[in-house]
C-alpha cells in the first residue's frame, strides 16, 4: 500500500551542525569531536567494554556542555512551523534542544544524552536528565548502566517509523549533517519525488539526489525557510 504525501506534514531531519551555533561540538568539522577522542574508544561496544570509565567520562563531560547549550534561532524557527504544520523532527543529534526550543515529535535515532540504559537489556531505559552515570549505577537487573546512545555497529531507534515520516512529507528539510554515517543518512533519500527537498549546511560531500542545497549556517538560513514556508512562498535557493 503506497503511503500518501500529507499536505501538510513537514519533516526535519538534523544533525550536529544545526546545534553547532548552540555551542555545541560537531563531529567532522575541523574543530569536531572525532579529531579529539578516538571513535573506537568512547562509541564503540568494544570500547565501552575496554574502558568503561573512558566512555562514562566522554558522555558526562557532554551531557554536561548540552545542559549548559540553548536552543538557537534555528531550533526555535523549526518549533515554529508548528504553528501551520505537522511537522516531524528526525535527529541524529543526542541533545534535547528541539525540544527545549518547543518541537513536540522528535524522534532520536541515535539516542538521548539524558537517558542511560542497562548494559544487559535495551529495553530497560532510565531518564537520567543532567545526572552523571557512575561505574556501580546498576539497572533493576543489576548490570551496570550505560549512556543511552546507539554506538558504531549498534542499529539506530525508530528506522522504521522515520522512512514512513519521510515518505509522506510534503517539505523535506535536512539540516546539519555530513550524511556520513548509515543507516540514518539513507533516511533522505525516503523522501517522494515531488516533495520539496532543501538541505542546509556549511559543506556537503554528496547532495542528495533531488535536493536544493542552500549553504551556510542553520541561524541564518532555517528562520527564513520557515518564514517563507509559513508565508506559503517558496524559500529562494541563494539565501544565506
Ligand atoms: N549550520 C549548518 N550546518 C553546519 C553548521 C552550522 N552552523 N556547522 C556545521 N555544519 C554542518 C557541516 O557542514 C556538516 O555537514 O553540519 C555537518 C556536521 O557533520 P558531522 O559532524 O558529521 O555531524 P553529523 O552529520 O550529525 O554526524 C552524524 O555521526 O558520529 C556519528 O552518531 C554521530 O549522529 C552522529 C553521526
Amino acid at each position: 500500500m503506497p503511503e500518501f504525501i500529507d499536505p501538510d506534514k513537514i519533516v526535519i531531519f538534523s544533525g550536529a551542525g544545526v546545534s553547532a551555533e548552540s555551542g555545541l561540538q560537531t563531529f567532522r568539522d575541523s574543530d569536531g569531536l572525532w579529531n579529539n577522542y578516538d571513535v573506537k574508544d568512547v562509541a564503540t561496544p568494544q570500547g565501552w567494554q575496554r574502558n568503561p570509565q573512558l566512555v562514562l567520562d566522554f558522555y558526562n563531560a557532554r551531557r554536561r556542555q548540552t545542559i549548559e547549550a540553548a536552543p538557537n534561532k534555528a531550533h526555535l524557527a523549526i518549533a515554529a512551523l508548528e504553528k501551520k504544520f505537522s511537522v516531524v523532527v528526525i535527529t541524529q543529534n543526542v541533545d534535547n534542544l528541539h525540544e527545549q526550543a518547543g518541537s513536540t515529535e522528535v524522534i532520536h535515532v541515535h539516542g538521548e544524552l539524558t537517558k542511560a540504559r542497562s548494559s544487559i537489556d535495551d529495553s530497560l531505559i532510565y531518564t537520567i536528565n543532567e545526572k552523571d552515570i557512575k561505574i556501580g549505577d546498576t539497572c533493576d537487573k543489576g548490570s551496570q548502566l550505560r549512556p543511552h546512545i546507539i554506538w558504531f555497529g549498534e542499529t539506530p531507534q525508530f528506522l522504521d517509523v522515520a522512512s514512513r515520516h519521510m515518505k509522506t512529507a510534503a517539505k523535506v528539510l535536512v539540516v546539519g549533517t555530513s550524511l556520513a554515517v548509515y543507516p540514518a543518512a539513507g533516511l533522505v533519500k525516503k523522501a517522494r519525488h515531488h516533495a520539496e527537498k532543501l538541505l542546509v549546511s556549511l559543506d556537503i560531500e554528496k547532495k542528495p539526489y533531488g535536493y536544493t542545497w542552500l549553504r551556510g549556517t542553520a541561524v541564518n538560513i532555517i528562520p527564513h525557510i520557515v518564514e517563507c514556508w509559513l508565508d506559503g512562498r517558496k524559500p529562494s535557493a541563494t539565501h544565506g
